[in-house]
């Protein structure tokens, strides 16, 4: 059915392109049958999917990505979707607009899109009451951001404040310190304003109860040299590696809008993000839980990802390219790679080739 849809979609500006989509999502949301519908169309099960991650379950390895819902507007329609988690976001403490339109493009010769959205969501509180609308049979994460006004020296506030207000609510949170679209914001990555960061978390959680795990996002644009340098801290303080975010590199594409600024997201991330999750997953030696995203467009890829060191992955770009199904296609193709190979669990695969 994609296929008839998506040469409409595709004549569309992509960001209304996406806002029809969360229109449609919004009405299937709203009517039981409807949900009951995209269950048995986009949701795959099998056991042998299924693990616990950083003590979450999960019941199947692929989750989707931070920027789709920026502010859980559809997640009940998602949850019915055939994701093993959610990752919802980015918010941020304020509303904001994000930056002028147009902000999203489609590079189609490359598989990949340019965002330099820059935190558009409706803010912390109104965000909080969207999720509350519904209840979830599956992990939900919180993608955290910073407000653009917020004076530079406060911002890792914003981050503490967006995780009091989903302390009840959230299954996990992802704190992002890697879009592009936040002048400057790529600085928590820098060993000093990484050192403010994680003292503010840990003082957060030494004077709050807050139980669930806090993954950290980082770029897809850090050379190992800097991860080095903020390894051990990360593994100090978070409790898992979301590898990675978008990248500001263009080398190799082919598409018009190949020069146009923001994150490059899609299948040319695929190997630099791989490598990145298997250099922390070497330095870790397998201890620490990585999350994957970056241009995995099939159950090869995700599989790739997860033998070179990934526990679960997340996808974005490639649910654009390929449509809603490709959730279902992955997990079953997961599976039957799975029973190809003699093994029981997914989580077998994790690491075998770093
Ligand atoms: C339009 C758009 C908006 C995004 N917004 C966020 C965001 O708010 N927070 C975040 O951590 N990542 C965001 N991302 C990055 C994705 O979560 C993902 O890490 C990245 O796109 C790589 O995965 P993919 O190649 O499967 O898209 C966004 C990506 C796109 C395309």
């Amino acid at each position: 059915m994609y296929k008839l849809i998506k040469p409409i979609l595709f004549k569309m500006d992509p960001e209304q392109a996406h806002g029809r989509m969360m229109r449609a999502l919004k009405i299937v949301q709203k009517h039981p049958t409807l949900l009951s519908m995209i269950d048995r169309i986009f949701h795959y099960k099998n056991d042998m999917l299924a693990q616990d991650v950083a003590g979450i379950h999960f019941t199947n390895p692929v989750g989707l990505a931070a920027g789709f819902d920026k502010s859980c507007e559809v997640p009940k329609a998602l949850q019915y979707s055939g994701f093993g988690a959610l990752e919802l976001g980015g918010i941020t403490p304020k509303p904001q607009p994000g930056n002028p339109k147009p902000r999203m493009y489609r590079l189609p010769e490359d598989r990949a899109l340019i965002n330099r959205m820059g935190f558009n969501n409706i803010g912390m509180n109104k965000a909080l009451s969207n999720l509350r609308r519904h209840s979830y049979d599956l992990p939900i994460g919180i993608n955290v951001g910073v407000n653009k006004m917020t004076p530079y020296e406060e911002r890792y506030q914003d981050y503490i404040k967006v995780l009091d207000t989903f302390k009840n609510d959230a299954t996990f949170f992802t704190i992002n310190i890697s879009s592009p679209n936040t002048a400057n914001l790529q600085n928590f990555h820098d060993k000093d304003e990484f050192s403010m960061l994680t003292k503010a978390i840990k003082d957060y959680r030494e004077n709050h109860e807050l139980s669930q795990p806090i993954f950290l996002k980082l770029t897809s644009d850090l050379e190992l040299e800097g991860f080095k340098h903020i390894l051990d801290p990360i593994v100090d303080t978070f409790d898992g590696v979301v590898l990675a975010n978008t990248t500001q590199q263009r080398d190799g594409l082919q598409s018009d809008n190949r020069s146009e600024g923001g994150g490059l997201s899609g299948r040319p991330l695929f190997e630099r993000n791989r490598d990145l999750v298997r250099w922390a997953y070497q330095q870790t030696k397998g201890t620490f839980p990585i999350i994957a995203t970056g241009g995995i467009f099939s159950a090869e890829d995700a599989i790739e990802m997860m033998r070179n060191g990934a526990s679960l992955v997340q996808i974005y770009s490639s649910l654009v390219y390929e449509g809603p199904g490709l959730t279902a296609k992955i997990n079953k193709d997961i599976v039957q790679y799975l029973k190809q190979h003699g093994y029981h669990n997914v989580s077998e695969l994790i690491g075998l080739d770093a």
